[in-house]
């Protein structure tokens, strides 16, 4: 058996949705992590092996240790919380096609995979919510104090506004328009990038509480008209979303420098998605330039992770 779970963008209010203001996240279903659990007959050892991010992680679920992995964490979190006992030892294979350390939820993801898995394992039925609540503790690991938006878009699969410990609003999207997410190449912890948002806003409270508080306003925007504004209006508003997010500190030259290639290939509006300083940015184009667009990245050698339709989404 093999477990699967998608992963996503942030559309609008990555950082100000750490502090209370509302953000929207959309699934992004074609990038996915893959885990499947067997039993390890050979060896009286749990192993879990990511070989793509050269992982191999040995453990006995009798001993714990400070300062585990949070891979090892998640597990022992599901074994604890549904007081399994008698658990046979298990191998992990873990395989994703999402670019880690990118915004793309790539943690969240495999932390959402490994619950799933070990569910059908141990025959356990698990609610969203729950596996909601058990992928938050590894975020936690992760992040330091994630707002929770990337689990609950990736464990509901729909494009979410969400407001931390709030409001949780499943919302259509039906836009003629394509987003296209590239890779900056560049690798970002989401914990750095965070805590550096929080140490400025502790420096500049004024500064950093008005500009966290205009992408709120932002999302809520995106909310109220995507369905309905012209996409001028909409690619003004990830524009402007873009102008603050580099305002925030979390743009830096070589994004910069990718945002004009990007736009001389033909995008309509462009921003960063998810923590910044490295990881992914999205980008906008009509249908009717799509496949133009598309060229001109491969052209131009730009990664380009993946294409999707705001069509019914
Ligand atoms: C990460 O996808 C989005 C951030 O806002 C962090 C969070 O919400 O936990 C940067």
């Amino acid at each position: 058996m093999t477990s699967e779970s998608i992963s996503k963008i942030i559309l609008s209010g990555e950082h100000s949705v750490v502090y209370g203001y509302p953000a929207i996240a959309i699934p992004v279903k074609k990038c996915k992590s893959f885990v499947s659990i067997k039993e390890n007959i050979n060896e009286n050892i749990n192993v879990i092996k990511a070989p793509q991010i050269s992982k191999e992680i040995y453990f006995d679920l009798e001993k714990e240790k400070s300062g585990i992995n949070p891979l090892e964490k998640t597990i022992r979190n599901f074994l604890s919380t549904y007081k399994l006992k008698n658990i046979p030892n298990m191998i992990f294979d873990i395989y994703s096609d999402i670019p880690i350390a990118s915004g793309m939820g790539s943690g969240a993801s495999i932390s959402t995979s490994i619950i799933k898995e070990l569910s059908c394992f141990f025959d356990i039925k698990v609610t969203k919510e729950e596996i909601y609540e058990l992928v938050m503790e590894t975020e936690k690991i992760y992040h330091g104090n994630p707002s929770g938006i990337d689990p609950m878009v990736i464990v509901h699969e729909k494009p979410i506004f969400y407001i931390k410990n709030k409001t949780l609003d499943f919302i259509n999207i039906n836009k003629n328009l394509f987003v296209v997410i590239i890779d900056t190449g560049i690798r970002s912890s989401t914990k750095k990038v965070v805590d550096y948002v929080r140490e400025q806003l502790n420096l500049y409270p004024n500064k950093y509480n008005k500009l966290l508080s205009d992408l709120g306003i932002i999302s809520s925007k995106i909310k109220d008209l995507i369905n309905n504004c012209s996409n001028e209006e909409f690619f003004d508003l990830i524009n402007e979303n873009h102008k603050l997010l580099k305002e925030l500190g979390i743009s830096n030259n070589e994004i910069e420098e990718l945002i004009e290639k990007v736009k001389e290939c033909g995008a309509d509006a462009i921003k960063i998605s998810g923590a910044g300083k490295g990881g992914v940015i999205i980008t906008f184009v009509t249908p009717d330039k799509i496949e133009k667009y598309l060229n001109n990245l491969q052209e131009k050698n730009l990664k380009l992770v993946e294409a999707i339709s705001l069509n019914l989404l």
